[in-house]
């Protein structure tokens, strides 16, 4: 219970960056969907031009609160996204994926003026990696690029029963303690196969919002 109102205090802060008349990328997860909640409720679903979503999940829910989902290459650049996260450090690198929309998340974050972070404080770290790092892979890759990451030093376990909004599967890499989380992300990302890691290093969030039952804390790197 003091968890859920810890992300509700999180999102009720994001509020405050939503601009009328601007699109808003929005991201995915428990989170997520109490941020799409307020908007309803603040009136502000109706004063925003649209929405870009990161996964099938967050635009159903937009849909429904009338907001309209606009497609990322007919909008140009968003003024903010807000999103979730699974781990944060305090340079606010991040962990993404837990919820395996990473590489939406990703490209909708690389569209933003500002990512704006919203967690409740289960999820800040001194160092990634406790929560299994997420990697989209193409299917037919899913083996090799398993023993590159094992080389590594990390454990890969294929996601059972899961297929991203892309088509492809996840790996969760457990046993990481990330120290190098910029060096970590090129080097994943060069692996062939791979779709897209779900570490934010070079591009982390801008603004982290940790919300707490009294209220919400706002970081900036
Ligand atoms: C989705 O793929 C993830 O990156 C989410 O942002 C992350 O799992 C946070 O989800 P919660 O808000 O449910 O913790």
């Amino acid at each position: 219970m003091s968890q859920d109102l810890a992300k509700r205090k999180a999102a009720e802060a994001a509020l405050a960056y939503v601009q009328a008349g601007r699109v808003l990328g929005v991201g995915t997860g428990s989170t997520v969907n109490i941020f799409i909640d307020l908007l309803a409720e603040s009136g502000l679903a109706g004063k925003i031009k649209g929405a870009v979503s990161s996964s099938n999940a967050s635009s159903e829910r937009l849909q429904k609160i009338g907001v309209p989902v606009l497609d990322l290459n007919s909008t140009g650049e968003l003024s903010i996204y807000v999103d979730g996260a699974d781990e944060s450090n305090p340079k606010l690198q991040l962990i993404k994926g837990g919820g395996a929309a990473l590489t939406r998340e990703k490209i909708v974050a690389a569209a933003s003026e500002q990512f704006i972070c919203i967690v409740d404080r289960s999820k800040q770290v001194e160092v990634l990696g406790r929560f299994p790092l997420p990697v989209e892979v193409i299917p037919m890759a899913q083996a090799y690029v398993a023993r590159r990451i094992e080389a590594l030093g990390g454990q890969p376990k294929l996601r059972q029963n899961v297929i991203t909004d892309n088509g492809n599967q996840i790996l969760d890499v457990h046993g990481l303690a990330i120290h190098d989380a910029v060096a970590l992300e090129t080097e994943i990302n060069l692996i062939t196969g791979v779709v897209c890691v779900g570490l934010f290093a070079r591009r982390g969030a801008d603004v982290l919002i940790v919300g707490t039952p009294e209220g919400a804390q706002i970081i900036k790197p």
